[in-house]
């Protein structure tokens, strides 16, 4: 049963009208006409899967990050598991990284037999915290995984520092944060590796897809066998040197990005600028108009521009007469599609089977996730998108605020 209103006009959830007649999605995607010759040109040419446009896609990509090289992937979670790969993570090995994520990138360390071991985030960014991190290192070690949570870098160089003095790599998780910058500098060369996913809600999509970028010539040369089978040079390299013979030097996958995928990627890199743009106006507007209301509005450090990924709120539920499920719940009613980023890693099943240690282990995170909201967050969202995001937050939360609070229970409240 929901609590009542206070407020004359009644929440959707209790009968009155919603904010919007239809659901306003926490992400998507935007193509243009331009996209979609760039896709026919290459449905009606002679390469359809590794052909020109994949190292074409790599250069540009690699020269806007400013990195040496980049390996496309044909996801986000693939390109995770070649960077685990190309670190030499084994049966054995530990990998240090954040609960506070999409599982995949925990699920890359066990996919190469290692294990994943989490340690706690920093209050403001719910990024990884290097005090943390160092009170878990040890002697087996092999990597550590930060995440750009939300498109907020994390403390790459304190990470860095600390993957460094144990001769470990550090991979960073940006699939949150193509094009956030930190001093100026763009993500991409700030790690051993750098790992985006082009998923359809990301900066630049290419439906599925992935990059590794990386300064490090013999990790991108191990990264490009490895997603193909472990064979080196491509089908188009030996038909256009005429040769039939290949060798498959060790144990890879078919983690192949298409031709057709990185035509859509090129076409899309072409507006990455005025995308970000677009998402830092809206991070702006938000935090300008949700001052006021009892929430946590997410923290930006100093020198850092984030990408804005997700633009994710914590509710003060001290200050709320009721649980996130409630106000999640009463924002959809509103047709608002507010989601969860993230139950934490360690609480899956799956997790909590394997690694029954973790439990109740890492406060900040679990924390976190009882009072985390996200709010639509894309580049082709309009003015009036932004206006009933806005309508429909301080409706909800006038309603339910100052009423006293409720206790959190430390139970997940089942609001997905
Ligand atoms: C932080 C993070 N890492 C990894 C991934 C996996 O990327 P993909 O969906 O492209 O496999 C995602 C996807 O959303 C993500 O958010």
């Amino acid at each position: 049963m929901s609590a009542q209103p206070t407020k004359l006009e009644p929440l959707a959830i209790h009968g009155g009208t919603p904010v919007r007649d239809k659901l306003l999605p926490y992400g998507r995607q935007s193509l243009d006409d331009g996209d979609i010759r760039a896709v026919v040109d290459v449905l009606k040419s002679d390469w359809l899967t590794t052909g020109p446009k994949v190292a074409e896609f790599e250069e540009q990509f690699a020269a806007w990050v400013g990195a040496k090289f980049a390996v496309s992937f044909s996801s986000g979670t693939a390109a995770l598991h070649g960077a685990a790969f190309a670190a030499g993570l084994g049966p054995g090995d530990e990998a240090i990284t954040t609960p506070l994520t999409f599982c995949a990138t925990a699920n890359c360390v066990l996919y190469q037999g290692a294990t994943p071991v989490f340690a706690d985030v920093c209050e403001d960014t719910l990024n990884l915290d290097p005090r943390e991190v160092s009170r878990r290192v040890s002697a087996r070690t092999k990597a550590i995984i930060a995440v750009d949570y939300a498109g907020h870098q994390a403390a790459l160089d304190e990470l860095r520092q600390i993957a460094k003095e144990q001769g470990a790599f550090f991979i960073e998780d940006a699939c949150h944060a193509l094009g956030a910058e930190c001093g100026g500098k763009r993500v991409g060369s700030l790690a051993d590796m750098t790992v985006f996913s082009f998923h359809a809600v990301k900066h630049l999509t290419t439906g599925e897809g992935g990059m590794v970028t990386t300064n490090g010539a013999r990790l991108a040369d191990t990264l490009r066998r490895f997603r193909n089978h472990g064979i080196g040079g491509g089908a188009r390299e030996r038909q256009q040197s005429g040769q039939w013979f290949y060798e498959m030097g060790m144990l890879g996958f078919n983690y192949r990005l298409t031709d057709i995928a990185c035509a859509l990627g090129l076409s899309q890199l072409g507006r990455l600028e005025a995308n970000l743009a677009r998402r830092r106006e809206i991070a702006a507007q938000y935090t300008r108009e949700f001052r006021d209301l009892p929430m946590l509005l997410p923290s930006v450090r100093e020198g850092v521009a984030p990408a804005w990924h997700l633009y994710a709120i914590r509710l003060k539920l001290e200050s709320l007469s009721v649980g996130r499920g409630e106000i999640f719940r009463a924002l959809r009613a509103e047709n608002i599609g507010v989601n969860v980023h993230y139950i934490p890693v360690h609480q899956h099943p799956y997790y909590r089977e394997r690694f029954p240690a973790n439990r109740a282990a890492f406060p900040i995170a679990e924390k976190a996730y009882e009072q985390l909201i996200s709010l639509p967050m894309f580049h082709s969202m309009t003015a009036k998108d932004v206006g009933d995001v806005v309508c429909a937050v301080r409706k909800v939360l006038s309603c339910y605020a100052g009423k006293g609070g409720r206790a959190s229970t430390g139970v997940p409240d089942g609001s997905g």
